[in-house]
């Protein structure tokens, strides 16, 4: 990957629901193998920004850049083969389909008359399962037998399997278990590894700051601030998320190292 610095780049995105101003003119970045956590509120318009970078919503205003690559909108088959995968908050696997038939779910490999390559995708998804520290349970497993964290898994895998270069991970340590979450957060540092892209999205502290290099924090359709994780550490982040809260604003003693008013971009 050359030629641009970012994966991808929005302008002034706006989004409305009827009266609902969801999104308030934002400019969100994410570079090339870049782990972003995106924090804020419930309602703040975390899952609106990335459903827009994914292809699901379109913008009222404002334009989407891909790899340097403009665009007005987005769909999510576009979104999808320009390399961006958004794992959702909603369950989006086929439960009583097994692993490997998820991970290769909509895009089977097939042979000269159409029949599906399956001792390939069986052992594609063996190989992915373990090299993302999945090995003990078998690609033959039927997804409803799976737990949520493992489930995580299972559509990191997924995104892996199709290259994906940006992935983006919305609330996916909600209603986990302490040892799942610790699950999720290592796939995250695998896509790292590998080179990828991603976007973190999760209101628990504790959760995105291991794994992400910068915070970008949106609230009420805005982003107010943003750091780099060298700059604080997860307790100077909780502070701020009440300040912001209660106040709407960060508290002044870290307006020196908000990369959105320290005008270092
Ligand atoms: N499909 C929708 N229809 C109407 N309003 C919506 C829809 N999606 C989001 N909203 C509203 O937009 C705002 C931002 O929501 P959302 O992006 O889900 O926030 P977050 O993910 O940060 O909790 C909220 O006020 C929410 O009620
Ligand atoms: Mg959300």
């Amino acid at each position: 990957m050359s030629g641009f610095k970012y994966i991808v780049e929005t302008k002034n995105l706006v989004k409305r629901f009827g009266d609902v101003i969801a999104l308030k003119g934002v400019n969100f970045k994410v570079r090339n193998n870049e782990i972003v956590g995106l924090v804020g509120d419930n309602g703040a318009g975390k899952s609106t920004l990335v459903k827009i970078i994914a292809g699901i919503y379109a913008p009222d205003e404002g334009e989407i850049l891909i790899k340097g690559q403009a665009f007005r909108r987005l769909t999510p088959q576009k979104a999808y083969e320009l390399g961006i995968v958004l794992v959702h908050q909603e369950r989006t696997l086929s439960e009583n389909h097994t692993i490997w038939r998820n991970i290769f779910m909509g895009r089977e490999l097939t042979g000269p008359f159409g029949f599906l390559r399956i001792k390939e995708m069986r052992d594609t998804a063996t190989k992915l399962l373990k090299e993302i520290g999945l090995k003990a349970m078998s690609a033959d497993t039927p997804v409803k037998y799976l737990s949520g964290g493992y489930k995580q898994g299972v559509q990191i895998a997924r995104a892996l399997c199709f290259e994906a270069d940006l992935v983006i991970l919305d609330e996916p340590t909600v209603q986990l278990s302490i040892s799942e979450v610790q699950r999720v957060l290592e796939y995250v540092l695998e896509l790292k590894k590998r080179g990828k892209s991603c976007i973190f999205i999760s209101h628990n502290i504790y959760h995105v700051y291991p794994v992400a290099d910068r915070f970008v924090l949106l609230d009420r359709g805005k982003i107010v601030a943003e750091f780099m994780k060298a700059d604080l550490t997860p307790e100077d982040l909780s502070h701020i998320m009440v300040s912001i809260a209660r106040t709407g604003k960060i508290p002044v003693e870290y307006e020196k190292i908000n990369l959105i008013r320290g005008g270092q971009e």
